[in-house]
């Protein structure tokens, strides 16, 4: 039976950009359904690829309010942003939707129905964290105090950052409201659970998480480990419900709760599917009646695992709807193999990327090259990505075209002689494996495979050498038919290069007067005196200068960015504007959040020296406990020896943004008094009391 694929990648969250990490499974996810609508209809009959943007939650609300915006004019706003950057990185959705719909929350109501019906839903009462200001319950993110086990400040209230220690918000010592600065009460509140730890649904998902094809061996492992041997009963009950005030659905039956984000986020995936369905006449119920034959898939990143393992299939099945028939996990982004780091410039926006002038096609192969179906880490070496995509996509793959394309415009006029060459055969039968590696989602075995035929094709040109024959009157026979194969090995590439390079694939069909690729067509070469068009250039060398100015444009980024002017406000908003206004207007003050804009840090000084040429500045290198130390330029020569400041503590501008100077890079400064009449001469280095260490926010 030909298949009926539904694919969906992690639905991003409506209040940030997208970026680099993002892209690496928007672009797996799209390759991979590119790679199934490329199939024949009696193998592939439909393939659907949906998203949406996951609008709903605390975050969100919160984020509205400060921009002094209605939440729904952020997510609109947002999803116009997210639009365009999936497009420009030719991300190709079916349908990119918001779990801001009805058609959301008509599955949600449906699914909790169902699940209340089947007695899996359960009301209780908890103790939990209330901000008497701001009148909110307050999410764990939004408690800040103490560690309770090491006594650091300004921990979050899941855990520590400083010693590790995990904990619930209640453990705090001294909490605070993240969101009003208050100190938070406990109250009581009626929530309502999943009730996961059930009988039903724990068999259910020992039995579902080791079913063949379910999970990746790395993931099947990590539920064991989560679920328990058996008759350990180690799931519990998850909170589904929030109270108001809250950005999201109202629980049909509970006035003034609303389902938790996370209720209502992979329901999503439904929502966003049913709208698609009512456009193009789909049939909804056959993807989701729990017997169907037709196929489920989420790409999803290891990090929300446990959503789309536990809670996901659990609500499914006992809703009476089918369960994924798998999922596709990926590992995190690396960027020069560290996490990516607004600091050092490698935590780079989508639009950021488009806007330096770098291709998208660029990227989709790097990823492409680097991706498997583990859930390891993929790593984005800057200095890797420019030879990789100079080498193979331009020296090998374009290369083929643009040695060979010319003669058969200026001598044969565009007509093709015949290109049923035996050498050509191996290329032609590599469909099959090339294919097999792209359904297991072994991209970098794909790639690698193309790669190899590539050279063949070229040691094919080299030994022709079609440049030579071109010039001997008597070589016209042999230089058409070496020119004609290579443009059919050159076909063939782009018809396998096509899931990942769309717009090249695009600009060659074009080229070579074809109707789009499709896999099948590997199997017929392009007939005697077929007319291909005149050939353009068809992808440029990565020049270096790009990459150092996308690094730069992302450091610069980190200086606050303007926002799109309010939208709607209420009359709370309005008058917070009013006052905003009244006070700047009322003399030289800075607010209080103008001031925490500037983040000051601790600093040691690791090192500090002469600089050859500079007649007031000293060197230093500066510990703020990140993983290098920051090279900072400062005017303290006069008064410092650079000897007597190494081992010293001093306070930084940590955002500031980099000075390229004429000895190299500054990147920050230290603070240092002296008096602007210069009574005192003297320069003064700021330095905290004992017991500061590097890395300290000073504020
Ligand atoms: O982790 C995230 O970014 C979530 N917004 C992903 C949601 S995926 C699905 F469940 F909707
Ligand atoms: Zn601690």
């Amino acid at each position: 039976m030909p298949r009926k694929i539904l694919v969906t990648s992690a639905l991003p969250y409506a209040n940030g950009a997208i970026h680099l990490g993002h892209l690496v499974e928007y672009i797996q996810t799209d390759i991979w359904v590119r790679f199934q609508k490329m199939q024949p209809k009696d193998k592939v009959a439909e393939c659907w690829y949906v998203c949406a943007d996951d609008t709903h939650g605390t975050p969100i609300m919160l984020r509205a309010e400060k921009d002094g915006i209605t939440p729904e004019a952020l997510i609109e706003r947002v999803h116009g942003e997210h639009s365009r950057d999936f497009a420009g990185f030719h991300v190709a959705f079916d349908n990119f939707y918001s779990t801001h719909s009805p058609e959301t929350q008509e599955c949600a109501n449906t699914i909790y129905g169902r699940l209340k019906d089947a007695g899996l839903i359960e009301k209780r009462t908890i103790e939990q964290y209330y901000d008497p200001v701001k009148q909110m319950f307050l999410p764990d993110r939004f408690i800040k105090g103490e560690c309770p086990k090491c006594g650091t400040k300004d921990q979050y209230g899941d855990n520590c950052e400083s010693c590790g220690a995990a904990y619930t918000p209640n453990e705090l010592k001294n909490p605070y409201s993240a969101v009003s600065g208050a100190t938070p009460e406990l109250r009581n509140s009626d929530h309502y659970f999943f009730k996961l730890s059930s009988e039903t649904c724990q068999s259910f998902l020992r039995h579902w998480t080791r079913e063949p094809g379910r999970l990746q061996s790395e993931a099947s492992n990590k539920m064991q480990e989560w679920l328990g041997a058996e008759g350990e009963n180690k799931l519990t009950d998850w909170d589904i419900s929030r109270d108001a005030p809250y950005f999201g659905f109202e629980i049909p039956d509970a006035p003034g709760k609303y389902f938790y984000v996370w209720l209502d986020a992979p329901i999503g995936y439904m929502g966003s599917f049913k709208n698609l369905c009512a456009r193009k006449g789909i049939d909804f119920d056959a993807y989701f009646k729990p017997d169907t034959e037709t196929e489920l898939y989420h790409f999803i990143g290891k990090d929300i695992l446990y959503f789309h393992a536990l809670f996901w299939p659990a609500e499914l099945q006992h809703a009476g709807y089918r369960t994924p028939s798998g999922l596709c996990v990926h590992g995190f982004l690396t960027v020069d193999g560290a996490k990516m780091s607004k600091s050092r410039g490698t935590f780079i926006t989508a639009e950021s990327y488009l806007k330096t002038g770098l291709n998208p096609e660029w990227l989709r192969y790097y990823y492409a090259a680097k991706l498997n179906a583990t859930m390891e880490d993929i790593d984005l070496n800057l200095d890797d990505f420019v030879a990789r995509v100079n080498s193979d996509l331009v020296g090998k793959y374009v290369n083929i075209a643009s040695r060979c394309a010319g003669f058969i415009g200026k001598k044969f006029d565009g007509k093709l002689a015949a290109t049923d060459a035996e050498w050509l055969k191996p290329l032609r039968e590599a469909s099959v494996s090339i294919a097999q590696a792209y359904e297991e989602r072994e991209f970098g075995r794909a790639l690698r495979e193309i790669m190899t035929l590539a050279d063949t094709a070229n040691v094919f040109v080299n030994d022709k050498k079609p440049w030579e024959l071109a010039k001997q009157e008597d070589k016209e026979t042999e230089l058409h038919a070496a020119c004609s194969q290579a443009i059919e090995a050159f076909r063939l590439l782009t018809l396998y290069l096509k899931p990942v390079l769309p717009k090249v694939a695009e600009a060659v069909e074009s080229f070579l007067n074809v109707a789009p690729l499709n896999w099948g067509d590997a199997a017929t070469p392009l007939p005697v005196s077929h007319v291909i068009n005149a050939y353009s250039h068809l992808m440029t060398r990565v020049d270096p200068k790009l990459i150092t100015a996308l690094v730069e444009a992302n450091k610069i980024s980190l200086a606050p960015v303007p926002e799109a002017a309010p939208q709607k406000h209420t009359e709370k908003q309005e008058k917070a504007a009013e006052n905003a206004k009244a006070v700047a207007e009322a003399g030289p003050h800075i607010s209080i959040d103008d001031f925490m804009k500037v983040e000051l840090k601790v600093a040691k000084i690791v090192d500090a020296g002469h600089v050859e040429g500079a007649e007031k500045l000293i060197r230093l290198s500066l510990d703020i406990g990140e993983e290098k130390p920051r090279q900072v330029f400062a005017g303290i020569k006069s008064a410092y020896d650079p000897a007597q400041l190494i081992g010293r503590m001093t306070v930084m501008v940590a955002n500031l943004a980099p000075r390229k100077m004429k000895f190299g890079l500054s990147e920050g400064m230290i603070l240092a008094a002296s008096d602007p009449e210069g009574k005192a001469p003297g320069i003064f280095l700021l330095a905290p009391d004992a017991g500061a260490m590097p890395g300290m926010r000073v504020k």
